[in-house]
């Protein structure tokens, strides 16, 4: 069975309440069930982690390896500071996709670089909730 990591970066355990101007309503927990549901069709086994840590979305990068066969991830604020995340996902042998609820391009300046989607196979943005449906189709389509 083909296994997914998929990581919600910092702050994301507050979606539903955190400035629902950008996010919309919906919590993590729905998009977990959303994600869950699809994975359920297509027979896909997902472990789903949300961290407000860099250094431990870097350990579980370390470990995915060995378990998974991709990696799906919204590195939230990370996305525009984290070295450490891009080197690990840069060194991951699995491919990994990247996604964000919101259009990094349509927000303030310092949104509007990623340091990830250079080392990523691919990221789907703009969609909200369906940015990880997306992603997760993409994703698998690769493997
Ligand atoms: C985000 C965009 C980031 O800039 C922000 O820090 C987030 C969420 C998104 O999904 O739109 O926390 O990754």
């Amino acid at each position: 069975m083909i296994r997914i990591l998929v990581i919600h970066g910092p702050n994301l355990n507050l979606l539903g309440a955190r400035e629902p101007e950008v996010y919309g309503r919906i919590t993590l927990k729905a998009i977990n069930q959303a994600l869950k549901k699809m994975a359920g069709k297509k027979k896909v086994g997902l472990s789903i982690i949300q961290s407000n840590h860099e250094g431990e979305i870097v350990d579980k990068i370390h470990q995915a390896g060995k378990k998974f066969q991709g990696i799906l991830i919204n590195p939230a604020a990370y996305t525009h500071t984290s070295v450490a995340i891009r080197d690990c996902l840069a060194g991951c042998a699995i491919p990994t996709v990247e996604v964000h609820l919101s259009n990094i391009y349509f927000r303030e300046e310092f949104r509007q670089k990623s340091l990830v989607t250079p080392v990523v196979k691919g990221t789907v943005m703009g969609f909200g909730k369906n940015s990880y449906l997306l992603g997760l189709e993409a994703l698998l389509d690769i493997i």
